[in-house]
């Protein structure tokens, strides 16, 4: 039987897929069904300093081919989670999770990068650079100047292993340059991407989210060749001790074999997710392994990275 067992930063993941942050997450209880299913492992949602509303309602759509969100980064604030996770340490101490966080400002994401730092903390934090929805403030991590000076800053005091969620880039040269930033730091992981910001969708005559008169982040079949190219280019320019997460358009599991084909080492799954429930982890799970029997894969490590090109 094909084994979908992965690593990240030295950890074991007796399973590659996930949730991606936003997605089945907010709560404990929420958090707790993707622990008991079929998934690796999960990311809380984004943490802040204090807790959030988020934006006005509707703010979350499904559509045919995805969805359309901007929640504005609703959430229970740092200690809900944290408390939550250290809990879960003591309960399941062979299993680890992942701490998704964002500060609204630069000195907020110190605060909370210190916080967890100084606690009990074991698992991977993610910091979220790519939030689309929050009015007013820009994608942090499309501004490459604030992106190299919030990771130099952080890493002359955390200590535990840190990743960055990072938004869809669209053009090769923004590729180069975010690589070479990245490069600088010790990432154990970088995740492409989070949803693509910014996108409308219009049902007869309006907008179907009030937030940002419609405005939102798009996931979903959408964006799969978009996440496939992030998660290919930083693999073509990232340190190997950089491992990256894919996160993207996965309805099945050719999409998560695609993802690790183009070099990702774990896979997220948001608007499926929302859609299908926690068996969705069970059904791409098994679909995924139908696929490498078939090719006569064993392991991940027999075709991660290994997309061919055309001569
Ligand atoms: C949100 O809460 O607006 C979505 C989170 C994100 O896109 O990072």
């Amino acid at each position: 039987m094909p084994s979908t067992q992965t690593q990240i930063a030295g950890f074991s993941f007796d399973n590659c897929l996930m949730n991606a942050a936003g997605v089945a997450c907010m709560s404990i209880a929420e958090l707790e069904e993707v622990k008991n299913s079929a998934a690796g492992s999960f990311v809380t949602k984004t943490a802040t300093l204090e807790p959030r509303a988020g934006n006005p309602e509707p703010r979350y759509r499904n559509v045919p081919l995805g969805s359309i969100n901007s929640m504005g980064l609703p959430n229970h604030g740092i200690d809900y989670y944290l408390d939550y996770l250290l809990d879960l340490q003591n309960r399941e101490p062979n299993r680890t999770f992942f701490l998704s966080l964002v500060g609204m400002s630069p000195s907020e994401t110190h605060t909370l990068l210190r916080k967890v730092e100084e606690s009990g903390f074991s698992g991977l934090t993610e910091l979220n650079l790519s939030c689309p929805n929050v009015p007013g403030k820009p994608q942090i991590a499309y501004d490459f100047e604030t992106t190299e000076k919030i990771l130099g800053d952080a890493f002359a005091y955390f200590s535990k292993p840190l990743g960055i969620k990072l938004p869809p880039y669209f053009d090769i040269v923004h590729f180069d340059q975010a690589a070479a930033i990245f490069n600088k730091f010790p990432l154990k992981f970088v995740n492409c991407v989070n949803s693509i910001g910014n996108g409308l969708y219009v049902e007869d005559e309006a907008v179907i989210i009030r937030p940002k008169n419609g405005f939102g982040g798009i996931g979903g079949e959408y964006i799969k060749p978009t996440a496939l190219a992030n998660v290919h280019a930083f693999c073509q320019r990232l340190n190997p001790s950089i491992q990256i997460i894919g996160t993207g358009g996965v309805l099945t599991g050719r999409d998560v074999f695609e993802h690790i084909l183009c070099g990702a080492s774990m896979v997220q799954v948001g608007t499926t997710l929302h859609k299908e429930g926690v068996p969705a982890f069970t059904r791409i799970t098994e679909e995924l392994k139908a696929i490498m029997a078939e090719k006569g894969y064993e392991a991940l490590d027999d075709f991660r990275g290994k997309l061919k090109y055309l001569d």
